[in-house]
């Protein structure tokens, strides 16, 4: 192990010491060192939450979660809508149905396992998920990377190959950092260095422990680390949603198809999305047009037309049932605010 390796670890792991970010699921580095382990259950919950999440909007999420269903057995007996329902304004909701599935396979193994190639096998997690519980939950030497670690090893050893091609090289330079003491400590000491200080278009390298070391740094170069391979455009689909209320002020409103977009979300009716949408009204009425809503999911952007009517007719599809904007998906939301005219 080069002198360079044990600098770096030492440096960073110091820094962490002094400013590790408190986290609802997090046990402080001076209680790891004394053996204090944190909850396997509760380390997998964030690090679900947290894949495409920022630690800000999970937070809050986290915490209820854990405090309806304080045990991944707790979870695993959970009513699939009522976590659906929890899980609303996250995003991503294919998560939501992977960690019941998860939750459920857990229980029934009677508990977590303890590697990360165990854990792998879970439903819903994937590389970067084994990894880090396996490093945090279980101080198991695995190499994690997430998009932190990634901007972080690229500007420390000034790697220029774009991204994805520079995940192998990437690994590799984690790899040969992690140490097997404290291999959790590591993972998010530099997973917050890449929140907090080795953020993507400033970087604030006068306050980093690793100033001396970056090789970025030293080259002029860390700010415009990670190189990235040119984006393709999102293409556009439409589509048409359709916000009905009944007389005594209830929403027509229906559980999408577990596979596909937003699969097994409640939300308002919509047409199929596509270039060009036949309109298909779940429920007959005087329709107006009340605005659009644009939406961005990961591989397209989504363009609805918002419809609203007031009936007392029976759906053709769909159930009624009494408003509760903060069970809905974030796309329901902002329909739900330009059918009734709400400033977000
Ligand atoms: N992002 C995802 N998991 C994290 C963790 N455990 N610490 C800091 N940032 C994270």
């Amino acid at each position: 192990m080069g002198t360079d390796t044990s600098r770096i670890r030492d440096a960073l792991l110091a820094w962490y010491d002094a400013h590790a970010r408190e986290m609802p699921w997090r046990v402080a580095p001076a209680d790891v060192a004394r053996g204090v382990r944190p909850d396997p259950y509760r380390v997998w919950l964030s690090e679900v939450m947290l894949q495409q999440t920022t630690v800000a909007a999970v937070r809050a999420y986290h915490e209820r979660f854990t405090a309806r269903f304080p045990t991944v057995e707790a979870l695993a007996g959970a009513d699939d809508a009522e976590v659906m329902g929890m899980w609303a304004g996250l995003g991503y909701y294919a998560r939501a149905r992977n960690l019941l599935a998860c939750a459920r396979a857990v229980a029934a193994r009677g508990g977590f396992p303890e590697t990360e190639l165990e854990l792998l096998e879970l439903p819903g997690v994937g590389p970067y998920t084994a990894a880090a519980i396996a490093a945090i939950a279980f101080q198991e030497r695995a190499v994690v990377v997430d998009g932190n670690v990634e901007r972080v090893m690229t500007r420390l050893r000034a790697i220029e190959t774009p991204l994805p091609a520079a995940k192998p090289e990437v690994r590799a330079a984690m790899d040969a950092l992690t140490p097997a003491e404290r291999p959790g400590d590591w993972a998010q000491a530099v997973m917050d260095l890449g929140a907090t200080l080795c953020t993507p278009k400033s970087p604030s390298c006068l306050l980093c422990p690793l100033h001396d070391a970056c090789e970025g740094r030293a080259q002029g170069i860390a700010a415009d680390l990670p190189r990235k391979a040119p984006k393709k455009a999102k293409p556009t689909k439409r589509g048409l949603a359709y916000v009905a209320v009944d007389p005594l002020g209830r929403w027509l409103v229906e559980t999408r198809p577990p596979k596909g977009m937003l699969g097994g979300m409640t939300g308002f009716p919509t047409s199929e999305w596509g270039d060009d949408p036949t309109p298909a009204p779940p429920v007959a009425a005087d329709w107006r047009e009340m605005g659009e809503v644009r939406h961005g999911f990961t591989h397209f952007e989504l363009h609805l037309a918002v419809m609203a009517a007031e009936t007392d007719r029976n759906p053709e599809r769909g159930h009624w049932a009494v408003p509760d904007p903060d069970t809905l998906p974030s796309l329901f939301g902002k329909v739900w605010r330009v059918a009734t005219k709400r400033p977000a």
